[in-house]
């Protein structure tokens, strides 16, 4: 999240790290102690690991990471894919709000095959697809060994990269569609970065429900394509930036209603837009802030129309809802479910071999980026 940190929490995970069954390259001169537990074997894994914070491009390596034993509780996690969210590039630049110790193995989502358990788990079972529960697990590497609790399972038979990436983004846009107005069907919401992660999972979790979504992007020379993809996916309108201001939006609003709720990933003049056409009392959920500029509100936003300006952070909901795991199953049934009837599908994403990585957080940092990269290890 490109958002100005004032405070900085070290996020110590467990990490109970990984043990490799098969290893499949060998460097033991660049084997890296890298783990949080005791018990190391001398098997490994390789993982993309950053010893120090900077340029993810020039800061993260695939090396080779010592691994623990399994022990009773732990669970060997194969890794399929896991995608690279703007947090992770955070992470690893060292502004986001939450840092795990150095050298970290970055990235925070992701799926993962169990392949075995220790003989005290419960849960989980060889064969299952997981995904971490929480945010700092270091999802690119090859394999894992974690603790049961680490993870949770999903379905193994929903597309792949709908896996890897279920947990953060349509997480956040689930939350956000649910817990801030009351959206019945024909409500409006309008979001900016409507192309991201997030705005896609808004189009088409709001599309199940028969909610509107009035989505702004950047304008792009390829304009008309990216609309076209976001109509196909449920997007009720598609515009510009600049057209937030023209008196176009009087005539959308003949056959659209107001928004209730705004989706604010961008910050800067385009939240300020974004306030302009929210309904009288409604709300403003900030979720991003890709632009790098602070969120001006108008004082007639506030006078006249007594919006609520609000925040909202999927990895803070998740640590509040630990202690009751049946919050966040239930949501993520709910989104599988909305999978497999096909509404709901993982964004564009480009496929990218673990090996390729520099490829794939290079394309991760460039502007009007068309796919997520998502790692394939
Ligand atoms: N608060 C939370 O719980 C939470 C959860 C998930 C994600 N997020 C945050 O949500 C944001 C989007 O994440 P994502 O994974 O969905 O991203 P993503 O798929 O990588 O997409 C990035 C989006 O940001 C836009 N963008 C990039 N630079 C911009 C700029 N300077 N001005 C305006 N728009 C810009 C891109 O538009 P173009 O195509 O025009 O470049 C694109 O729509 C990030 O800030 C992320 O950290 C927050």
């Amino acid at each position: 999240m490109w958002l100005p940190l004032h405070t900085r929490t070290l996020c110590r995970r467990r990490f109970v790290a990984a043990l490799l069954k098969l290893p499949r390259h060998r460097d033991h001169a660049n084997v890296c102690p890298f783990s949080h537990s005791a018990g190391l074997s001398a098997q490994t894994c390789r993982a993309l690991l950053h010893r120090k914070h900077g340029d993810p491009c020039q800061v993260v390596q695939l090396e080779d990471v010592a691994l623990p034993s399994l022990g009773s509780k732990g669970v060997l996690v194969k890794m399929l894919a896991a995608p690279v969210n703007p947090s992770d590039i955070n992470m690893i630049q060292g502004t986001y709000a939450i840092l795990p110790d150095l050298p970290a193995v970055g990235g925070n989502e992701g799926v993962g095959q169990v392949v075995q358990v220790g003989s005290q788990v419960k849960s989980l079972k060889t064969g299952d697809w997981v995904i971490p529960r929480d945010a700092g697990l270091g999802t690119w590497r090859t394999e894992a060994v974690l603790a049961e609790d680490d993870v949770i399972a999903v379905p193994n038979n929903i597309p792949l990269l709908s896996a890897a990436t279920l947990g953060v983004n349509p997480c956040t846009a689930f939350r956000m569609l649910t817990d801030f107005e009351d959206l019945k069907p024909g409500d409006s919401v309008i979001q900016n970065a409507a192309n991201s992660g997030v705005g896609q999972a808004v189009i088409q979790i709001a599309a199940a429900k028969g909610i509107n979504t009035i989505n702004v992007v950047r304008d792009r020379p390829e304009f008309s394509q990216l609309s076209e993809r976001l109509k196909a996916i449920g997007a009720s309108h598609v515009i510009k930036e600049e057209e937030l201001r023209r008196p176009e939006m009087k005539e959308l609003f003949k056959t659209c209603p107001k928004p209730k709720l705004a989706l604010n990933g961008v910050g800067g003049k385009s939240a300020t837009e974004l306030l302009r056409h929210l309904k009288v009392g409604g709300s403003m959920v900030t979720y991003g802030g890709m632009s790098k500029q602070p969120v001006t509100v108008p004082v007639s936003a506030l006078i006249f129309k007594d919006v609520k300006v609000r925040g909202f952070w999927v990895t803070q909901w998740k640590k509040d809802h630990s202690h009751d795991g049946r919050a966040f199953r239930s949501m993520l049934d709910e989104l599988c479910s909305l999978i497999q009837q096909g509404k709901l599908t993982a964004p564009a994403c480009a496929e990218v071999g673990l090996k390729d990585y520099n490829k794939a957080l290079n394309s991760a940092m460039q502007p009007f980026t068309t796919a997520k990269q998502v790692l394939i290890m």
